[in-house]
């Protein structure tokens, strides 16, 4: 009885605190930047709450005495991280308490929000001393109302960050890259009219390409509204009528050019309800998997992919901006990609639209990565959370083709169970995309010289990801060419990754595995591709990784030194010698 109660509490803890949050802040008026250097105070024991840290008193007597302030001390940037901010907080987890002040002119006829990209990985909001929420989960956006509690003038903003690793948590206590903490995109103050545009989706209607389907949602109405949709190269100029709970469906008939990596066509569409006007570049495909091909627009197509972190060689830190986003993706456009895997959380909404508009297709996931608690109730609950907020926010991206659930899960009977349901909740949610997962549990069958997987859930994906690291944790079992492959066969199989390390300009022999040779890197790619030939139902490969990058995991002092050094390009962006293997390969593809 009580392991029940003990539920329920959690659940509603969980769902008080998980608030959806508008779209697109991007494309709305009236929403401001909060960007630029807040002050922080690190709170080594966790005693900022208890001492009210929140509130930002300053001594009012002089008798009044108050051991905190945050003006004159730490400043860091928003966004970022704060572990790459101050050499003393490179290995930093636990609390940091960020605080600015901003002064609006209140409009009392509207509402007000603040709004975050992403905090990671726990987040507490207090405005002018009162707490207006809380948010679980590092790489996902969430929004606040304070349309009662923001001044007209100026304000004081106040966010608590922690970014501990936790048993229950998503991901757990060990992953293979830097637990960066901080309020690490962007802060937005946003104000709308009392009815506004939260929500919308305008995309190809499933399975067709000369229909325009989806919906408008309204907050804040209890009555019917007008809204319109504005396509003008499409000579679309379309009023549609939202019930009294503020939601308009559509159906229109449109002939757009469809998109496609090599020419990634994007409309501009305005929808507008009243003086409320939100702008926004879409692109119109339809993708389907029929057989083990998957079809852009009706057509097969290779996924020449790449792995990458969010992070850049050129700055040791989390990624943020849209000179990191350009950055990152003219390499991935370098190496001849037209995918990536954006592992293995949501990545920043700035990058998920320059790929849009570079033709770069996505396979975006949930950081669900190798030791989760899957005995543990409240993981589904969390799971889903970050899946509805990751579709909620990315759904009119139409160079995302797959949502996945997991990688390098462990086949359990609890794991099975919640991966299966996580399945159904992310079709449920959009069923237009394709939903997928990573394995790294396909085995070698010595006397049939075949790779096969034998994991309930591959049976409910569309899509099978293979993590295999064939020649670098352990050798090639016989000669490339020889190994046959029957994994998930009938259905669309993706190498989501494959490679082995190398320290940019050391060289040595091609045969010494610990050499972290690049003649090593490059002849254990030769030997891969030699091998992917033989894997009838391969449609897409994704190297790990693009770049270096850093770990705590990475424990060799002279070779390693905190850094995965898979990466075709070094952490200070130089390619190494496997890095034109790739780019020789999808040249030829
Ligand atoms: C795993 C995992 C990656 C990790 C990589 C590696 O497959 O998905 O996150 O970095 O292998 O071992 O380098």
């Amino acid at each position: 009885m009580k392991k029940i109660l003990y539920f329920f509490i959690i659940l509603l803890s969980i769902a008080t605190q998980a608030q959806s949050f508008m779209i697109n802040p991007y494309g709305r008026d009236n929403a401001v930047l909060l960007n630029g250097k807040w002050n922080a105070i690190i709170d080594l024991y966790g005693r900022g709450e208890n001492k009210k840290f929140y509130q930002n008193r300053k001594p009012e007597s002089k008798t009044d005495f108050v051991e905190y302030a945050f003006d004159s001390g730490l400043r860091l940037n928003v966004p970022g991280d704060f572990n790459s901010q101050i050499p003393e907080l490179k290995y930093y987890e636990g609390n940091v308490w960020y605080q600015r002040y901003f002064t609006v002119e209140k409009n009392e006829e509207g509402r007000q929000f603040i709004y975050f990209g992403a905090v990671n990985y726990k987040a507490a909001v207090w405005l002018n001393g009162i707490e207006v929420g809380r948010h679980e989960g590092g790489f996902t956006p969430f929004q606040f109302e304070v349309t009662d509690i923001v001044k007209n003038g100026e304000n004081d903003l106040v966010v608590l960050v922690n970014n501990d690793r936790q048993v229950d948590g998503i991901p757990a206590m060990n992953f293979d890259w830097w637990n960066y903490g901080g309020i690490t995109r962007d802060a937005f103050y946003i104000e709308t009219p009392n009815t506004y545009i939260s929500d919308y989706k305008i995309q190809l209607k499933k399975d067709c390409k000369d229909v325009i389907s989806g919906y408008v949602q309204l907050d804040g109405t209890t009555t019917p509204n007008e809204i319109e949709i504005l396509i003008p190269e499409l000579n679309i100029y379309k009023k549609i009528a939202a019930n009294e709970k503020g939601i308009a469906t559509f159906e229109i008939k449109a002939k757009p050019q469809l998109w496609l990596p090599e020419t990634p066509k994007m409309y501009d569409v305005k929808i507008i309800n009243n003086e409320n006007v939100i702008q926004d570049k879409l692109g119109f495909r339809t993708i389907e998997t029929k057989g083990s091909n998957i079809l852009l627009n009706g057509k097969p197509i290779f996924l020449k992919g790449i792995n990458f972190h969010e992070e850049i060689p050129q700055y040791l830190g989390r990624a943020c901006s849209d000179a990191d986003a350009a950055m990152i993706l003219s390499e991935v456009k370098a190496l001849g990609c037209n995918f990536a895997r954006t592992a293995h959380y949501p990545q920043n909404e700035r990058l998920l639209r320059m790929a849009e508009e570079m033709g770069i297709m996505i396979w975006e996931e949930i950081p669900i990565w190798q030791g989760i608690e899957f005995t543990n109730p409240i993981i589904l609950k969390k799971a889903e959370t970050m899946l509805q907020e990751m579709i909620y926010r990315d759904k009119n991206r139409s160079n995302i083709i797959i949502w996945s659930i997991a990688n390098e899960t462990k086949p359990t009977a609890a794991r099975d169970s919640i991966l299966t349901k996580l399945v159904s909740f992310t079709r449920s949610l959009d069923d237009t995309r394709l939903v997928g997962a990573a394995f790294d549990n396909c085995y070698f069958n010595e006397e049939a010289s075949t790779f096969r997987l034998q994991d309930k859930v591959t049976n409910v994906i569309d899509v099978v990801g293979i993590n295999k690291y064939i020649g670098w944790y352990s050798p090639f079992p016989i000669e490339p060419e020889n190994i046959k492959w029957e994994v998930a066969e009938g259905k669309p199989v993706i190498i989501s990754e494959f490679g082995s390390e190398a320290l940019y300009g050391q060289h040595g022999e091609a045969d010494v595995a610990s050499s972290w040779s690049e003649e090593y890197q490059e002849n254990n790619y030769k030997m891969n591709i030699r091998m992917f030939k033989n894997i009838p139902n391969l449609i897409g490969i994704s190297p790990w990784i693009l770049f270096d990058f850093r770990s705590p995991n990475r424990y060799h002092p002279r070779n390693q030194n905190g850094w995965n050094r898979k990466g075709l390009i070094s952490d200070k962006g130089q390619r190494k010698k496997a890095w034109y293997v790739m780019k020789q390969f999808y040249k030829e593809k």
